[in-house]
């Protein structure tokens, strides 16, 4: 893809989100892996599908807000009934719990949408004037890259309680796309349902552009002799690359990352797939936009700074300082080091002469100056991982890799 396309091709975000991703999905033996059938994942070549709607009855649904634009919850949450979309691929599903009684209320108009990186969220391509630019992140309960991707009502909740917190986290260059509205079909604990999250910022900010992370990087499927959308900003904005990258993605990432952890408790997961680089009209990098805020929260360091507790769940899955400090590693160490920050070093070394080390040492800098206390959040000289468990439906398992953490 030509790096102007992002500025001049309203496409252009979908298209990367569905086609640049080539090379991406190496970080773990599962990582290319899915279950989602071929048409439905992002690199297929069908323009849209679409997902089958219901009226659902009001009172046999849960609906949870992070202040969504009053044109949205109209348009989702309405007088006559709540519209509840389910994926096609779950629709034809009849294993699927609670499908019998769903699929026996009156049928609504279908949803045309494209899936974006993450498979199981979507673009909605049509929508009332009235109602803002949306994706739909659904439940979808097929293995695609690690895990069953299950949307439940822990999962709905704390997206959108996390939302709403992110609110609370003013930083300059931290922007987010706010899981604002959630629905669950039930109010058990197992009810699924579907997350609606503005396509617009939050802070917004107008004439901004966003390049999905990993498109930074990653072989565009279509174009395969492209030059990576990085190399070609790097030319365009004629700047020395590794300054540029630690000033205008690694830095901002950590500081962000940092913030939300100290002051709030969140762990957001910063990988290459839920941040995406904000331009403007000049494809000048302005921010970090982030998204997917199913993510741990660490309630003790909620406690201790006297926030409230809105959350489903024991935050993280166990509380010992140990256990705490091997998710901290995992989120830190491994997605955004591992799974992001060392396809972005790996793209500048093989385009320019760079000393990879000095741009891991700044990094190392900027994240010990964004949480001077890390030694009491972090294990000591090494990172942790997933076990690769054979069955995936096991709980995830986490294990010392016994490595140096090179980016902390
Ligand atoms: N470069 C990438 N890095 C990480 N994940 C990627 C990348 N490209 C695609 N993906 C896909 O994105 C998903 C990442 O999982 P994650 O749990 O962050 O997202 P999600 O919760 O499914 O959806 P969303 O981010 O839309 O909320 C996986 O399905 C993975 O295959
Ligand atoms: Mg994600």
């Amino acid at each position: 893809m030509e790096l102007a396309a992002v500025v001049q091709n309203a496409q252009a975000l979908l298209y990367m989100e569905r086609y640049v991703d080539e090379g991406a999905k190496t970080y773990s033996p599962f990582a290319g892996q899915t279950e989602a059938a071929p048409r439905y994942c992002p690199e297929s070549d069908e323009p849209f599908f679409e997902l089958v709607t219901v009226n659902a009855p009001r009172d046999r649904v849960s609906v949870f807000q992070a202040h969504p634009s009053p044109g949205l919850l109209e348009h989702f949450v309405r007088q006559q009934g709540v519209l509840f979309p389910v994926h096609p691929e779950i629709w034809a599903n009849e294993t699927i719990e609670g499908l019998a009684e769903i699929s026996g209320f009156p049928r609504e108009a279908p949803i045309k949408v494209a899936p974006t990186a993450s498979t199981r969220t979507v673009l909605a391509l049509e929508h009332p004037r009235e109602c803002p630019d949306h994706f739909i992140k659904l439940h979808y309960p097929v293995r695609i890259s690690r895990f069953n991707r299950e949307l439940r009502r822990q999962n709905i909740h704390n997206s959108v309680a996390v939302s709403r917190d992110l609110a609370n986290l003013r930083f300059e260059k931290f922007a987010y796309l706010p899981d604002a509205l959630g629905i669950t079909f039930g109010i058990d604990e197992k009810s699924w349902g579907f997350l609606v999250r503005e396509a617009r910022p939050r802070p917004f900010i107008e004439n901004r552009f966003l390049i999905p992370c990993f498109a930074l990087y990653a072989g565009d499927l279509k174009h395969p002799d492209a030059c990576p959308l990085l190399v070609q900003m790097i030319a365009r904005l004629a700047v020395e690359p590794a300054s540029f990258v630690i000033r205008e993605i690694f830095t901002p990432i950590v500081e962000c990352w940092a913030a939300a952890a100290r002051e709030r408790g969140i762990l957001l997961e910063s990988h290459a797939q839920n941040t995406l680089l904000e331009v403007d009209q000049d494809l000048i990098p302005r921010r970090v936009v982030h998204r997917d805020f199913d993510v741990w929260v660490d309630l003790e360091a909620r406690k201790r700074a006297g926030l409230e507790m809105p959350f489903l769940g024991r935050g993280m899955a166990a509380d010992t300082d140990e256990a705490i400090k091997q998710h901290y590693s995992l989120v830190y160490d491994l997605f955004i080091g591992h799974h992001f920050f060392d396809y972005v070093l790996r793209v500048l070394k093989s385009h320019y002469t760079i000393d990879e080390e000095i741009v891991r040492a700044q990094v190392r800098n900027v994240f010990h100056q964004s949480f001077p206390d890390a030694d009491r959040f972090f294990p000591a000289r090494t990172m942790f991982s997933f076990r690769n468990e054979p069955s995936p439906s096991l709980k995830p398992v986490l294990e010392d890799m016994q490595q140096e953490p090179v980016w902390r």
